[in-house]
């Protein structure tokens, strides 16, 4: 064909998620797979949200709220923020990719951590900018490395905070120390899609009020995570009105479908939901904790709902043995892999099957 694609496109590959259970089922002949390579909430979602879709189901021929208004005025309740300083989108994933078509411009520089969220370098590419890789110190985002690599050029700091695929965490005087020192005319994009796992207490609770003393920071929050709600595709950033009126400028009409608007609402009120999915998540963080010293195995400890584990056997062989054996990870490279905290079932059975592989 002689059709003449971006030339941007030429370095991008389509994004890899955690390969699907029913892919799995199919390839090994299996009848039961579990699934610990997305980060997804092992308990499912509130009751409440099920009983919310539940009803909204006959409104389905009918557009989305394009605003987002009940949304909108839930999480302004909640936080105590004006609505049009929050802007619901389809997952995260749909606000990374607008804060870097608001942003980003041919050759313009974005700063990120490596490793960290891969799709923050993808759109950077995507929109002819550079990414600017920032390596992890201790596993964790080196934030003065990271103010040393500011040029004329940055547009945008990515912070993953607690960080994919790491689970480390900055703490609160170390975000301030460094909001504090990132030039006004550079956009930090603040991700916090695992907060609510996080139980070290140095971690800043509040960062929704970094946009009152900062304008040039996006906060980003996710309903995929703790809320379970992975499946719907539903998030918000909370920004600068300025900075929102922008982002509105590249989003589609109707960018939120309508049963995710309804669930994300309902999902607020459940606070005992999410009470529950953080006293699962440390269970299970402990339990895995604890199998992984007994097989020597290290890893820096988490503050997310996952675990990046240093097996010192090659990780994409494991992920294919534990795959036969229908346990779906995430091979990082090298011998990291990351595993999602699942339910006590799960960890247990890929604690099993993980210590016969690296036992033969
Ligand atoms: C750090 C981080 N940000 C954003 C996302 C995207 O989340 P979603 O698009 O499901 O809201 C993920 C998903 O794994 C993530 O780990």
């Amino acid at each position: 064909m002689t059709l003449s694609y971006r030339k941007e496109l030429k370095n991008l590959i389509p994004y890899k998620p955690g390969k699907p259970i029913e892919d799995v089922k199919r390839e090994y002949g299996l009848d039961k797979v579990i699934k610990l390579a997305s980060n997804e909430n092992p308990l499912g979602c509130s009751e409440k949200v099920k009983e919310a879709i539940t009803r909204a189901l006959n409104d389905l021929s009918i557009y989305p709220d394009g605003n987002a208004t009940l949304l909108k005025e839930s999480i302004s309740k909640k936080y105590n923020i004006p609505v049009d300083e929050i802007l619901p989108t389809s997952g995260s994933d749909e606000m990374i990719d607008l804060i870097a078509k608001t942003f980003i411009e041919k050759d313009d520089e974005a700063i990120m951590a490596d490793i960290t969220f891969p799709r923050y370098a993808a759109t950077t590419n995507m929109m002819g900018g550079v990414p600017v890789i920032v390596p992890l110190k201790n596993y964790t985002h080196d934030l003065t490395a990271i103010l040393k690599a500011i040029t004329p050029k940055t547009k945008i700091i990515w912070i993953c905070n607690p960080n994919n695929p790491t689970g480390t965490i900055c703490s609160e005087e170390e975000v301030i120390d460094f909001l504090n020192k990132v030039p006004q005319n550079v956009a930090v994009a603040y991700d916090i899609a695992y907060g609510e796992y996080v139980e070290r207490k140095d971690y800043p609770r509040n960062s929704i009020d970094f946009i009152k003393k900062y304008p040039n920071v996006m906060v980003m929050k996710t309903f995929s995570k703790a809320y379970g709600l992975a499946g719907l595709r539903v998030a918000y950033t909370i920004a600068n009105k300025e900075i929102i009126e922008n982002i509105n400028k590249v989003r589609g009409p109707f960018n939120v479908n309508s049963l995710a608007q309804i669930a994300a609402v309902a999902a607020l009120k459940d606070e005992e939901f999410l009470k529950k999915t953080y006293k699962a998540n440390i269970e299970g963080k402990k339990y895995l904790y604890q199998q992984f010293d007994d097989m020597k195995l290290s890893y820096p400890p988490s503050e997310a709902n996952h675990i990046y584990v240093n097996i010192e056997r090659d990780a994409n062989e494991t992920f294919i043995e534990l795959q036969k054996r229908g346990i779906i990870i995430r091979p990082m490279g090298g011998t990291w892999i990351r595993v999602s905290i699942g339910t006590m079932e799960e960890n247990r059975l890929f604690i099993k099957n993980l210590k016969d592989i690296l036992n033969k």
